[in-house]
C-alpha cells in the first residue's frame, strides 16, 4: 500500500432540483462522513468537499414543471439540501456551488486547456430542435407515448412508468414539452472528448491496477471498457450552465457531467489556499464517494479528462454504493416514493443518530438494499435501546449504586479470566473497526462496535454486581469484584464512545458529557485503552441514549409513505389532501395538458379490509371498468355513492395500496370542516366524456 500523506474526500454533488432522500444519505454521504470522522479522529490530514450540482437538464426541467427560473430552483434547493445534510450531521469542510464564480472559471479554464491543446473533435451532428420555441431539446424534452407500457407522457430517455430507457426516436406521437411543436432534425456543432484514446490507459490503470475496488464498481468498469470507449461530446445546446469559452459558441454550455466533476476541485480551491497540495501531489489519497449511477463519470470520464489536463491526482477509490429500496419498491421522486430528509428530521427531531445507525447497518454495499420502517423500528428498538444504550446506562446506574459515583480502582490480584477476555475484546475490536473502514465495510465496522457492546451486557451479566452486592454484608472483600466489573464496564463505555462517534456522533457527544470527559478522549489514538477514565473520577448521572420507536410512530410513517403525504415539490395530489393549501407554485398549460381527466360512474363500492379509511371502487369509464382505491370511506357508505357520477384522474400511475392496485384517482372537494364532495357534472354525461 501506498503510503500517503493526506486525503481528499469527496461525496457526490447532488442536483439542486429536489430536497434529499435517504437513498442519498445511505448511497454516499453517510458513508464519506463516516470515513471522514474516523480519519479526522486519527488526526489524518483530510478535507471533506462538497456542494449542489447546479447545471443540466434536471435543473431545467424542474424550473418549467415549478414555473420559475432555473436560477430560482437552484437557489431555493441548494439551501434545503444544505440544511439536511448539515442536520444529519454530514461534515463536510465546505458544501459549495456549481453555479459560483470560482467554479464557472474553474471549469471554463480546464474546458480551454483542453481545447488549446487540440483535444477535442469538433462535429456536426443532427439534433431535435422545436420551431416554436427557437431551441434544441435535450431527450427529457421530448414527451411522447411509451412503445413499451403506452403511458402517454413517457420521456424521450426514460418511461417512468414502466422504466424502459428510450431514445426519442422510439416514442409515439413524439412532441416538445416546452411548446407541442412536433420536434425537427437540426444541424448543431460540438466538441468531443476522444475518450477511446483513453481506453488502454484507463484498462491498466483500472483492470490491473486496482483490482482492490470493489465488485460492483470494478465489475460496472470492466464492462465499459470491454464494450470499448466512443467520443463523447462534453458541450450541450442550452442557455442555462457554463458558457463555452470559445468565440463563436452562442447559445453553447458545458455537459453538466464535465463541469459537474470539476466542482470538486472548485470547492477545494475556494476552501483552502494549500487546495493545490489536495490536488496535484502524487501522496494526496483522492477518495470518490458515489452511487453506483454515478461510476462511469467518476471511474472513466472525469480520470481521462484529469489525465488529458494533467498534474491532478487519480481517485485511489472510488467505494460506490447500490440503490436503497423503500419497503419493496425502488425509489422514485416523480412518483414520491421516498423518506425525505427533512420530513425525517420534522416527524424525528434529534433522532439523526438513529437515522445514520440504520442506514449504516443496512448500508447496500454490495448489492440494493431495502428500507422499511419495521426494520428502522428493530433495529432502534433491539440493537440501539436494547444492546448499545442498555450497557452503557447500566455501568453507569450500578456504578452510582455500588461504587458511590465514582470510577472505581480495578485490584488486579481479583481478575479472573472474564475480566481478562474482556480486556482483549476491547483491544479487538478496534482492530477490527479500524480494518474495516479502512477497506471501506462500514456495515462491518459498525457491526463489531455493536458486538463490542453486547459482550459488555454478557460480561456483565455474568459478573451480575448487583447479586453479588448482597454478600457484602458478610463478605466485604466481595467489593473488589463488583469494583473490577464495574471499573472495567466503564472503559468499556469509553471505548464505546470513540468508536461510535464516527457513525453516532450526536450519540458520542452525550456519553463524554456523562463521562465527564473531554472531546480529546474520542481521539482514536485512545481506542483499544482501557485506563481513559481515570479511578476515583465522579461521573455523572446517566441520561438514556436512545429511546423506545412504538408500533404507533411507525404505522404512522408506512401510512405517510403509502398515501404519498409527503410533497417535496407541487408534484403529486394525493387524494383528500389533509390541510389547508395555500396556492402552489404556477404551472403552465403542458403541465395541466399532461392530466387525463375523464368521467366515470361509480359502479361497485366495497370496504377494504383492516383499513378503514378506503373504499375499493370500480369505476364505468366507458371503454372500461377501472378499479380504484379511494380513502373516503370515513365520509360515505359504500352502498350509497354506486350510481354516482365522478371525474377522475384517469392517467395517474397505478399505486398499490392494502395489497390493491389503484388506477386512477376520484376528484373531490373538500370544504372548510374537511368534509369531503364528489366532483360531478352537473347533468348526466356519457361515461369515458373528457373533462378540460
Ligand atoms: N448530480 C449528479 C447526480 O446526482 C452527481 C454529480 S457528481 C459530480 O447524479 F461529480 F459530478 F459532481
Ligand atoms: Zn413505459
Amino acid at each position: 500500500m501506498k503510503d500517503y500523506k493526506r486525503i481528499l474526500v469527496t461525496a457526490a454533488l447532488p442536483y439542486a432540483n429536489g430536497p434529499v432522500h435517504i437513498g442519498h444519505l445511505a448511497g454516499c454521504y453517510l458513508p464519506a462522513d463516516i470515513y471522514v470522522r474516523y480519519q479526522r479522529a486519527r488526526k489524518s490530514d483530510i478535507k471533506f468537499v462538497g456542494g449542489s450540482d447546479e447545471h443540466g437538464v434536471p435543473i431545467t426541467i424542474r424550473a418549467m414543471k415549478e414555473g420559475i427560473t432555473p436560477q430560482e430552483v437552484v437557489d431555493k434547493y441548494h439551501a434545503i439540501i444544505k440544511e439536511s445534510l448539515a442536520a444529519m450531521g454530514i461534515s463536510f469542510d465546505i458544501y459549495s456551488r456549481t453555479s459560483n464564480r470560482v467554479h464557472h472559471e474553474t471549469a471554463a479554464a480546464f474546458f480551454k486547456k483542453l481545447y488549446d491543446e487540440g483535444l477535442f473533435e469538433e462535429k456536426e451532428s443532427e439534433q431535435y430542435y422545436d420551431e416554436q420555441a427557437k431551441t434544441f431539446l435535450a431527450d427529457r424534452y421530448i414527451v411522447g407515448t411509451c412503445p413499451v407500457c403506452s403511458n402517454p407522457n413517457a420521456y424521450g430517455d426514460q418511461c417512468e412508468r414502466c422504466g424502459s430507457s428510450l431514445s426519442p426516436e422510439m416514442l409515439i406521437n413524439p412532441h416538445s414539452a416546452l411548446s407541442d411543436a412536433i420536434p425537427v432534425k437540426k444541424k448543431t456543432k460540438h466538441w468531443y472528448f476522444p475518450l477511446q484514446q483513453y481506453e488502454s490507459w484507463l484498462k491498466e490503470w483500472i483492470l490491473d491496477g486496482h483490482k482492490e475496488w470493489k465488485n460492483n464498481v470494478y465489475g460496472q468498469c470492466k464492462s465499459w471498457l470491454d464494450n470499448g470507449l466512443q467520443p463523447r461530446a462534453m458541450t450541450r445546446d442550452s442557455n442555462w450552465g457554463i458558457k463555452v469559452p470559445l468565440p463563436d459558441a452562442e447559445g453553447k454550455v458545458l455537459y453538466v457531467w464535465f463541469d459537474a466533476p470539476i466542482g470538486y476541485i472548485s470547492a477545494t480551491k475556494e476552501l483552502t489556499e494549500n487546495w493545490v497540495d489536495y490536488w496535484c501531489k502524487d501522496d494526496t489519497k483522492l477518495v470518490h464517494f458515489i452511487g453506483k449511477d454515478n461510476i462511469v463519470f467518476h471511474c472513466i470520464i472525469f480520470p481521462a479528462m484529469l489525465k488529458a489536463h494533467g498534474n491532478f491526482v487519480l481517485p485511489d477509490n472510488v467505494p460506490a454504493n447500490e440503490f436503497l429500496n423503500i419497503e419493496g419498491d425502488k425509489v422514485s421522486t416523480s412518483r414520491n416514493w421516498a423518506v425525505w430528509v427533512h420530513e425525517y428530521l420534522k416527524d424525528f427531531p434529534e433522532q439523526q443518530d438513529v437515522l445514520r445507525y440504520v442506514l449504516c447497518a443496512n448500508a447496500p454495499e454490495t448489492k440494493d438494499n431495502d428500507f422499511t420502517w419495521k426494520d428502522f423500528q428493530d433495529r432502534n428498538n433491539s440493537e440501539l435501546v436494547a444492546i448499545f444504550g442498555n450497557f452503557v446506562n447500566r455501568s453507569l446506574v450500578l456504578m452510582h449504586k455500588l461504587c458511590k459515583g465514582k470510577v472505581p480502582p480495578l485490584h488486579k490480584d481479583s481478575m479472573d479470566e472474564k475480566d481478562a477476555a474482556l480486556l482483549k475484546d476491547i483491544a479487538d475490536a478496534k482492530t477490527r473497526v479500524e480494518e474495516s473502514l479502512e477497506q471501506y465495510k462500514f456495515r462491518d465496522a459498525l457491526f463489531e462496535v455493536i458486538d463490542l457492546a453486547r459482550k459488555g451486557n454478557k460480561y456483565m451479566q455474568e459478573k451480575e454486581p448487583w447479586i453479588v452486592a448482597r454478600r457484602l454484608e458478610e463478605n466485604p472483600s466481595a467489593q473488589d469484584l463488583i469494583d473490577n466489573s464495574l471499573h472495567l464496564c466503564l472503559q468499556l463505555t469509553a471505548n464505546l464512545a470513540i468508536l461510535i462517534n464516527p457513525f453516532l456522533p450526536a450519540t458520542a457527544k452525550k456519553m463524554l458529557h456523562m463521562l465527564k470527559v473531554v472531546e480529546k478522549m474520542l481521539d482514536w489514538e485512545n481506542a483499544g485503552k482501557t485506563n481513559l477514565l481515570s479511578v476515583g473520577y465522579s461521573l455523572r448521572e446517566p441520561q438514556l441514549l436512545f429511546r423506545k420507536i412504538e408500533d404507533e410512530e411507525i404505522k404512522q410513517q408506512v401510512e405517510k409513505l403509502k398515501a404519498g403525504l409527503i410533497k417535496p415539490a407541487a408534484d403529486t395530489t394525493p387524494a383528500a389532501a389533509a390541510e389547508p393549501v395555500s396556492l402552489k407554485p404556477s404551472i403552465v398549460y403542458d403541465d395541466f395538458a399532461r392530466l387525463d381527466l375523464k368521467v366515470g360512474t361509480i359502479v361497485k363500492a366495497e370496504k377494504v379490509e383492516k383499513a378503514d379509511k378506503l373504499l375499493k371502487l370500480e369505476v364505468d369509464l366507458g371503454f372500461e371498468i377501472r378499479t380504484i382505491v379511494s380513502g373516503i370511506a370515513l365520509h360515505f357508505s359504500a352502498e350509497s355513492i354506486v350510481g354516482k357520477q365522478v371525474v377522475v384522474v384517469a392517467n395517474l400511475a397505478p399505486r398499490k395500496m392494502r395489497g390493491i392496485e389503484s388506477n386512477g384517482m376520484i376528484l373531490m372537494a373538500e370544504d372548510k370542516s374537511g368534509k369531503l364532495h364528489f366532483v360531478s357534472p352537473d347533468t348526466a354525461v356519457d361515461n369515458g366524456s373528457g373533462v378540460s
